[in-house]
């Protein structure tokens, strides 16, 4: 029987993993510490660790990994930035579950946006204390703005449907330009400068690499219009957090939408509500006026929870029977 170590488990988790496994009866152990290199000795004996977008697989949890006997990572996430795969073991496979909603992705990050422009998150407060004035909640039309979206693969593709949907102007940077695609959703392909300079908006829909850690910086707020919306979906070492406060501060960004966060790990996913624990940055952050932040919830929609299971199990039936996975990454 294929054992496997579920690495930081939630409720949720388990719940609907145990429903898929009664179709393929492996045998999984609930963990609720993240795998990282002290913890990484917990996978003993497995043959699979199950993983998530803050459990941490560098160099070094890898060779124990492979000391412990494990033959495969199964990332329960679209996302593989937190696994080091140039140092991958060549007896270690790694699987992930690419497309599991693409719109759950891209309609929160509509969410964040719409949350930030009409001032919800402020309304929710006043008339839940039976403050109806409108002061402070002061928006703007969607309709008309230039929208622009950097990473133009499934996330970004609905979330270009969405926004023209509001009535936008679309334009877009991809390391890769599908032109086709462009044609068809009807937006336009330009530089990254020039989507600084000319976004109303500007939504993260990238993976994290190496050539792109800490994208928006002060150099590239600096090219982007006053008043700017930032929407990051994607991964919060993106942004440069320090150059971002900086900005906030000086008034230059109108709206910050953060789902995603550069130091999330050990916060985001937990109550940290009764912990002395803080982090400067995010504290400072979460006390400004003009940012919204959700704690890595995007994917969280019952459709995605229920893809990310089904694929997850399936791909491990893959690798195991047949030696190999449409969603392995090489
Ligand atoms: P995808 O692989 O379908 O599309 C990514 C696109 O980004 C591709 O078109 C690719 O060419 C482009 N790209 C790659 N490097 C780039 C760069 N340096 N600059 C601009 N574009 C670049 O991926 P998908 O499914 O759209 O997901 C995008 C990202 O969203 C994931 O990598 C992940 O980090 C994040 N994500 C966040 C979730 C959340 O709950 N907050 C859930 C799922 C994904």
């Amino acid at each position: 029987m294929i054992k496997i170590a579920f690495f930081e488990t939630k409720e949720y988790d388990k719940k609907l993993f145990d429903e898929y496994n009664k179709k393929y009866g492996y045998e999984i152990t609930y963990l609720e510490s993240r795998l990282n290199a002290e913890t990484a000795p917990l996978a003993r004996g497995f043959d699979v660790v199950c993983i998530f977008v803050n459990d941490m697989v560098d160099e070094k949890t890898i060779k124990i990994l492979k000391e412990c006997g494990v033959k495969l990572i199964a990332l329960r996430c679209a996302g593989f930035n937190n696994v080091d795969i140039k140092h991958m073991d060549k007896d270690i496979k790694v699987v992930r579950v690419p497309a599991y909603s693409p719109y759950a992705v891209a309609e929160h990050a509509t969410a964040l946006l719409l949350d930030l422009d009409r001032k919800i998150y402020k309304a929710y407060q006043r008339t839940k204390k039976y403050n109806f004035t409108l002061n402070g909640l002061l928006g703007f039309d969607i309709h008309g703005k230039t929208v622009g979206v950097v990473g133009t693969g499934k996330i970004g593709k609905c979330f270009i449907d969405i926004m023209k949907g509001f009535g936008t102007e679309i334009i877009a940077y991809d390391i890769y330009e599908n032109e086709q695609l462009a044609k068809e959703k009807g937006f336009k392909y330009v530089s990254l400068d020039e989507l600084y300079e000319k976004s109303d908006i500007i939504s993260l829909h990238c993976p994290l690499t190496e050539d792109n850690m800490k994208m928006i910086n002060k150099n590239s707020i600096e090219k982007m219009k006053k008043g700017v919306v930032i929407i990051n979906t994607s991964r919060g070492k993106l942004i440069d957090t320090e150059d971002l406060i900086v900005e906030l501060e000086k008034g230059k960004i109108g709206g910050l939408g953060l789902d995603v966060y550069e130091d999330e790990e050990e916060f985001f996913l937990n109550d940290m509500s009764n912990s002395y624990i803080r982090d400067k940055d995010l504290s400072t952050l979460l006390s400004m006026p003009n940012v919204v932040i959700t704690s890595h919830q995007a994917f969280f929609t019952k459709e995605a929870l229920n893809k990310i299971a089904s694929d997850t199990c399936e791909n491990i039936k893959d690798i195991f029977e047949k030696g190999e996975c449409v969603n392995e990454v090489k």
